[in-house]
């Protein structure tokens, strides 16, 4: 099956759901409070462009450092009163704010692992922008079309080895139960998680721009990982998605030989756990992601998508002093969640975790406009669904 590539243009923008746009005018007001990125990206692709960190980057590249930004995504546009998907309405909300700020922003959307839409992307390259010097690979799907032999891959979010049980939060009513996942039983799986999530299709995006000359003297690339607490390890690091990150980590080398003599260089940036589309799908995580955030909340040191991407762009990748690696030379922007004090905390909760955590994590729901409870939500739904929240927020106050 070959996705079919869709590049129609944004439709009607005020049927856009408000909270979206408030969203997304709410991030541009942060990387703007954070003042211009020095040296920051000049014209950038971002790859899985329309949610969680990839929107992020989008829009700190373009509303931190004046970027003229081209985004990939494979969403779905409103249709017969039927509404499109939450990514669809963020881009069409960036390209609006854009627009009116008079930064270059054009979206193709259509499926980021085949040919046809890399051959797209470069031609509008060529076309408008000649190079770019950054390219953010923020990609995650469950399944992938190989672009040169057709052949299906699905992922699975599997441990390996031993069957893995712990607490997980049924993530519509809130309930908190044990879990047990089998593993997985064949290598099969493992590889077909790698196909999906590793680093093949980064490496063949990279190739085929510099095949093409869009790539600029001296441009960089960064895709994202996660790592997390031991606690998660077994369905996370240790599990099938682990191995396909540890190849994703690997294709870094692949890409810095491949952009040597552009003076071009590729990161891994390892992010911090958010609620996103692909998060959620995650058996065992998204517990750990709300028990996460009220620690670090607590703490005064949490951390949405766009904090993170401001921080990796700002402090990091566009510092202008030497960026600093672990000892994989991975970029690490988990430093607080992974802070001792922090991880100590989350694992008392976890002890403690039983329905309890219903109405917090309904809060979570509520106040994080990037999860997916916000997907196709409608105007007076969302503003139900505030009013919500404040009532729950002031019980959990008391
Ligand atoms: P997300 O689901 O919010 O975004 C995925 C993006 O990929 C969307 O823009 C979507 O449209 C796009 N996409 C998916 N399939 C596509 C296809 N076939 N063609 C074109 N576009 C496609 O995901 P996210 O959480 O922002 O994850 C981005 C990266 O960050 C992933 O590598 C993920 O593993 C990593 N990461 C996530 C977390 C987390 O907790 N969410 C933490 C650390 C790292
Ligand atoms: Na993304």
């Amino acid at each position: 099956m070959i996705i079919k590539p869709r590049t129609r243009g944004f439709i009607c923008l005020t049927s856009h759901p408000e909270g979206t746009l408030q969203n997304i005018k709410n991030q541009i007001d942060y990387v703007k409070s954070k003042g211009k990125i020095k040296n920051g990206p000049k014209k950038v692709l971002v790859i899985g462009a329309s949610t969680g960190f990839g929107i992020a980057s989008r829009i700190t590249a373009a509303f931190g450092s004046d970027a003229a930004t081209i985004g990939v995504f494979f969403e779905k546009p409103a249709a017969e009163g039927k509404p499109g998907t939450a990514g669809w309405y963020n881009s069409a909300a960036f390209e609006k704010e854009a627009h009116a700020s008079g930064l270059y922003a054009k979206s193709i959307n259509g499926d980021a692992f085949s040919d046809e839409i890399k051959k797209q992307t470069i031609d509008l390259i060529k076309k408008d922008l000649g190079q770019i010097d950054l390219v953010v690979y923020s990609l995650a799907s469950p399944r992938r079309t190989h672009p040169k032999t057709g052949v299906n891959y699905a992922s699975v979010l599997k441990p390996i080895g031993q069957p893995f049980t712990n607490k997980t939060v049924d993530f519509h009513t809130g309930v908190v139960s044990d879990i047990t996942i089998n593993p997985v039983d064949n290598d099969e799986d493992i590889q077909n998680t790698i196909a999906v999530m590793g680093g093949e299709d980064w490496k063949f995006w990279m190739e085929d721009l510099k095949e093409a000359g869009v790539l600029a003297e001296g441009v960089k690339t960064v895709a994202y990982s996660y790592i997390g607490p031991e606690l998660t390890y077994p369905i996370y690091r240790n599990g099938t998605i682990g191995k396909a990150k540890d190849d994703l980590e690997a294709t870094v080398t692949t890409i810095n030989k491949l952009l040597k003599d552009l003076n071009g260089i590729s990161y891994v940036s390892v992010n911090k756990a958010l609620v996103t589309q692909s998060s959620s799908a995650i058996p065992v995580v998204p517990l750990y992601i709300s028990l996460l955030y009220k620690v670090m909340k607590q703490k005064g040191i949490h951390e949405g998508c766009i904090e993170q991407m401001q921080r990796l762009f700002a402090e990091s990748l566009y510092s202008g002093e030497k960026i600093s690696l672990d000892e994989k030379g991975r970029i690490r922007i988990d430093d607080l969640e992974m802070r001792e004090d922090v991880q100590k905390e989350v694992a008392a909760l976890w002890e403690q975790a039983t329905t309890q955590v219903k109405k917090y994590w309904q809060i979570q729901l509520l106040h994080h406009k990037e999860d997916i409870a916000f997907k196709s939500i409608s105007k007076s739904k969302w503003e139900d669904q505030k009013l919500a929240g404040d009532t729950l927020k002031s019980v959990q106050r008391t």
